[in-house]
């Protein structure tokens, strides 16, 4: 039974327990209209309180559903029958009323929420727009630009907001049932107001379609879903009821079976499975309750700030006291510019700060949970800290390097306790980007294992395990796509038309301005390590412009000319002339979009297979997460591998072989460095 119901005089409480999130499944629609029918039918209840048990209010639609039929009753049928029983309802909000959950709230009389609570429509997040009528009833309740924005970005509104800006009744302090159903008999003592359906849209300006429509474009770049979502609300401004209501479900409908709201959902899914992998199931992580860094560089400074903004104390070690200095200076920078950005106040900034232990004293780490090592990437320095770390830290704290490039097993060398040691890859900057990529060594205990994951819980990270390689999981791939691109210009593409096809395909830059803006130089140190092991990196190229100092936008140029105080790139005559040179006799030929897309996007998608085969990556999922939160690959093609399944293995295989007899250069060589 997902749906219970108790009077209390005659207010009847109508609970749903439907964990974990209360989701608008089958069995819990039917229930709701159950539980509607029996109460219109009893004549002793005035009003009714829909309240929920666990977690949140109802977070949506069941997503799980998605892929299947629909079964009455439908949810846009269920919204209509609350908003017409013939005793108003009135929601009480805990944690977050989302999606179908929020359009269920609409269809009440009333909504009241907890300080704490947030609503929203996510739907554009799930590639799809509100399906109930949430476009049609908010614009009633708030007007068009509220409703627009609120569709078009799928944001939650936090409740103090939402009193403000209309979206709820009022906020209830201490408990939620009883404060629900002391605004109920307040309610009931006046007139009440019109449901939803019954009200007109307010006016906007002529203009404001047409503006609304282009903001929303360029945000959305190619994803399909807030445009679609803001037409819905534009039906709402004009169009009759019934006839908004019927727009938006066909438009729910068509979206819901689109390749793009397939790759957001497989996303969300991967996204919420990521931080509990069945192969740690039952594994008690070790507590962390305090935490230590090693460097204050741009890692360093980026790593502590994520560590202090999860509420854990910090210290901070450096190799000298102007070093020290210096990395205190990084993480006030970091803490300044989100009170800049209006993401924290000063005062929390100051707290953060203040959570800070600097220190040059190694002796000082004796009592922490963790420490995270992030100093230059040279073994020798690495292995030195690591003795001094084994020294002086607990034999039960954990201790992480932060390493790209460089072998967690050799870093660990003769540490006491290796069983303790894991790789912590974060991606700079440290405190924003989303990924951590958790590397185990052989000796790596599941316990130490569980406690990356739980770290990443708590920094609010999306975590991936990867396997010991050359640039584990993400930057492996990333080596496969620059050579990829420098191929490419070998055989007569441009660096502009390059990043132009890459940006269509929809990353957020394309692979040479990106490195413009990240600098050549880091790259350049990695290749030159990896000549020092033996190896023999390819990019031929990218060496001839570290060689002249072009490092990119730092150095007024790159893989493009910036003219002083400009950051926009302009083709140079430079690049161009050592491209010619490079390129010999290689056979040049006319790359279209397509064709310098499948040029670096395939031989990517081939070295993910060998990463999943290698076991590098345990789970096709894990490189699209790493693909999409380490280097902004468009979350609506799903990831890397489910963008490869979309288009059909067979087919990439084809396109492979093509490839591979085109004689680039390195002919059918698609391993990368
Ligand atoms: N349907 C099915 N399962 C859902 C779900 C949903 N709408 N939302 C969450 N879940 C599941 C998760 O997959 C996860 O399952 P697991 O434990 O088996 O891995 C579990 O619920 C817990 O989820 P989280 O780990 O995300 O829990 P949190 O407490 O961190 O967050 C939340 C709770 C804020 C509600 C978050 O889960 C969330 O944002 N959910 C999605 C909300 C959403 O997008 N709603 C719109 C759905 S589409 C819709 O309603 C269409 C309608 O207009 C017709
Ligand atoms: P950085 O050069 O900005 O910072 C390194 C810091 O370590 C310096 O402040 C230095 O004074 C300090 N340091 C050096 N030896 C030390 C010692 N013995 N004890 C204490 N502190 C010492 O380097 P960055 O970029 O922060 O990189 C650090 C590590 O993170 C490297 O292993 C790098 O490969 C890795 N990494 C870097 C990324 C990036 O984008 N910069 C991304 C992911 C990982």
């Amino acid at each position: 039974m997902t749906v219970s119901i108790e009077r209390t005089g005659d207010i009847a409480v109508v609970t749903i327990d439907n964990p974990p999130v209360n989701a608008l499944s089958h069995a819990l629609r039917q229930d709701l209209w159950n539980a509607a029918e029996a109460l219109d039918a009893d004549p002793s209840v005035r009003a009714v309180i829909l309240i929920c048990e666990g977690r949140t209010f109802i977070a949506g639609a069941d997503v799980n559903e998605f892929g299947k039929p629909p079964i009455p009753p439908h949810l846009p049928d269920l919204v209509a029958r609350i908003e017409t029983a013939a005793k108003p309802w009135v929601a009480a909000i805990h944690g977050s009323a989302l999606g179908g959950g929020f359009e269920v709230a609409l269809g009440c009389r009333f909504r009241v929420a907890v300080p704490s609570a947030s609503v929203g429509l996510p739907e554009v997040r799930l590639g799809i727009v509100p399906g109930a009528g949430g476009t049609v009833r908010l614009p009633r309740l708030v007007g068009p630009a509220l409703a627009a924005e609120m569709v078009t970005t799928g944001t939650p509104v936090a409740a103090p907001k939402a009193r403000s800006q209309g979206l709820i009744d009022a906020i209830v302090e201490g408990d939620l049932e009883k404060g629900a159903i002391d605004f109920a008999h307040a309610a009931l003592d006046q007139s009440l107001p019109l449901p939803l359906s019954q009200r007109g849209v307010p006016t906007v300006d002529e203009t404001f379609w047409e503006t609304t429509r282009r903001a929303v474009a360029s945000r959305a770049k190619r994803e399909d879903a807030p445009l679609r979502a803001l037409a819905c609300v534009r039906k709402a401004a004009e169009a009759d009821f019934e006839g908004a209501i019927a727009f938006e479900r066909q438009t729910f409908l068509e979206l819901r079976g689109s390749s793009q709201a397939a790759a957001l959902r497989h996303v969300f899914f991967a996204e919420r499975a990521a931080p509990r992998p069945p192969e740690l199931t039952g594994v008690e992580p070790r507590a962390i309750r305090s935490a230590a860094v090693i460097g204050g560089g741009t890692m360093g400074a980026g790593i502590a700030a994520a560590l202090r903004d999860a509420g854990l104390p910090v210290t901070l070690v450096e190799r000298d006291e102007v070093a020290l200095e210096r990395g205190l200076s990084n993480l006030r920078s970091i803490f300044e510019g989100a009170v800049k950005r209006g993401k924290i106040t000063a005062e929390t900034a100051a707290e953060r700060l203040s959570g800070v232990t600097d220190t040059i004293d190694y002796s000082r780490l004796a009592g922490v949970d963790l420490v995270i090592e992030a100093v230059f990437e040279d073994l020798e320095v690495k292995r030195e800290v690591f003795d001094k770390l084994s020294a002086v830290c607990r034999l039960d704290a954990v201790l992480a390097t932060n390493t790209s490039y460089l072998d967690p097993e050799q870093i660990a060398g003769n540490i006491r306790h290796p069983e303790r040691f894991l790789g912590l890859h974060f991606f700079s900057p440290a405190h924003v980007m989303k990924l951590l990529e958790i590397v185990p060594t052989a000796q790596t205990a599941p316990a130490t294992l569980a406690t990356g994951f739980a770290l990443a819980r708590m920094l609010g990270k999306v975590p991936v395990r990867a396997g010991i390689c050359d640039g584990f999981i993400g930057n492996r791939i990333l080596k496969t796509t620059r050579a990829q691109a420098e191929r490419l210009l070998l055989s007569g593409a441009t660096p502009q038309a390059v990043d132009t096809a890459m940006r269509a395909f929809g990353l957020p830059m394309g692979p040479f301005e990106a490195q413009d803006l990240g600098g050549l130089d880091i790259a350049g140190f990695q290749r030159r390590a990896a000549r020092a092991r033996g190896e023999t990196p390819f990019a031929p190229i990218a060496e001839r412009l570290c060689a002249l100092e072009r490092f990119g936008q730092k150095s007024g140029g790159g893989w493009y000319d910036y003219a002083k105080g400009d950051r926009s790139p302009q083709p140079s005559k430079v690049v161009a002339g050592i491209i010619a040179e490079e390129a010999g006799r290689t056979p040049q030929r006319q790359w279209d979009e397509s064709g310098i897309i499948d040029c670096i996007i395939l031989p990517m998608v081939n070295e993910a297979t060998k990463i999943l085969q290698e076991k590098v990556a345990l789970r096709a999922e894990d490189i699209d997460l790493v693909e999409i939160h380490g280097y902004g690959y468009p979350r609506w093609r799903g990831g890397l591998m489910h963008y490869a399944e979309a288009r059909g293995l067979a087919e990439i295989a084809v396109k492979l072989s093509e490839l591979a007899a085109m004689d680039l250069a390195e002919p059918a060589n698609f391993t990368g460095d």
